[in-house]
């Protein structure tokens, strides 16, 4: 028997059982195309995914270096000790404010629905769904019906949220709740982008008013 070869394997072993032990406590992508947060749930019992569209180039004012959306999106996952899904678009939008008017009035004009770039994340195990993304012309941009039309939100809490530049909700809560009917769909937040980074308290309050 070749003792350093098998102590040299040992070690292998001991090293590769460790890296996985590593991996497993740590976040990331998982299988069902959302990222974990690593902990199994919070805000309440109910195990939550945070779905968000969000952009830091053409917005009004100037380029971010996180979007409006998705700040907001992180204090939500951060008090539901939430997974989160971002959608990405297949073609991403222009870097301009005024050049993404244009492309978004388009797609609102054709009732498009623009291709998302990563898998779509399966939503079965989760109680709570969260639906987040900057209001374009007073309602959800054209995207996330894509991913609301790819994916089955039946039996599910459904919770929408918005930011806006003055427009608040927009007509997200009633075509969340038209599309959903069947469905329990909360009071969403709407939150205006320049003040998303202070944000935490207002969702936090949100969160707590709705139950979690
Ligand atoms: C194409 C487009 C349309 C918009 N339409 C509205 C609107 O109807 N009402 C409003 O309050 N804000 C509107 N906005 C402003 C965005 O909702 C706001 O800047 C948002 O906070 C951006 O979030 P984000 O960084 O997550 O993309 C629009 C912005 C764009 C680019």
């Amino acid at each position: 028997m070749n003792i350093r070869r098998n102590v040299s394997w040992l070690v292998a072993l001991i090293s590769s059982l460790v890296l996985m032990l590593t991996a497993c406590s740590q976040s990331g992508t998982s299988a069902t195309g959302a990222s974990e947060s690593g902990a199994a749930s919070g805000g309440g019992d109910a195990k939550a995914l945070v779905v968000y569209f969000s952009r830091t180039k053409g917005i009004e004012g100037g380029d971010l270096d996180i979007g409006h959306t998705k700040r907001v999106a992180m204090f939500i996952k951060d008090y539901m000790k939430a997974d989160e899904y971002e959608i990405v678009p297949a073609k991403d939008y222009p870097d301009t404010y005024d050049e993404t008017v244009e492309v978004a009035e388009k797609e609102l004009d054709s009732d498009a629905r623009p291709e998302i770039k990563n898998p779509l994340p399966d939503v079965s195990g989760y109680d709570t769904v969260f639906v987040g993304a900057p209001v374009w012309y007073d309602e959800y941009p054209k995207i996330i019906e894509t991913f609301l039309d790819g994916v089955d939100l039946k039996g599910k809490t459904i919770v929408p949220f918005v930011t806006h530049e003055g427009s608040e909700m927009g007509g997200v809560q009633t075509f969340m709740e038209k599309k959903y009917s069947g469905e329990k769909v909360l009071k969403g937040l709407p939150i205006e982008g320049p003040k998303s980074a202070e944000s935490k308290d207002a969702v936090e309050a949100w969160l707590k008013e709705l139950g979690f």
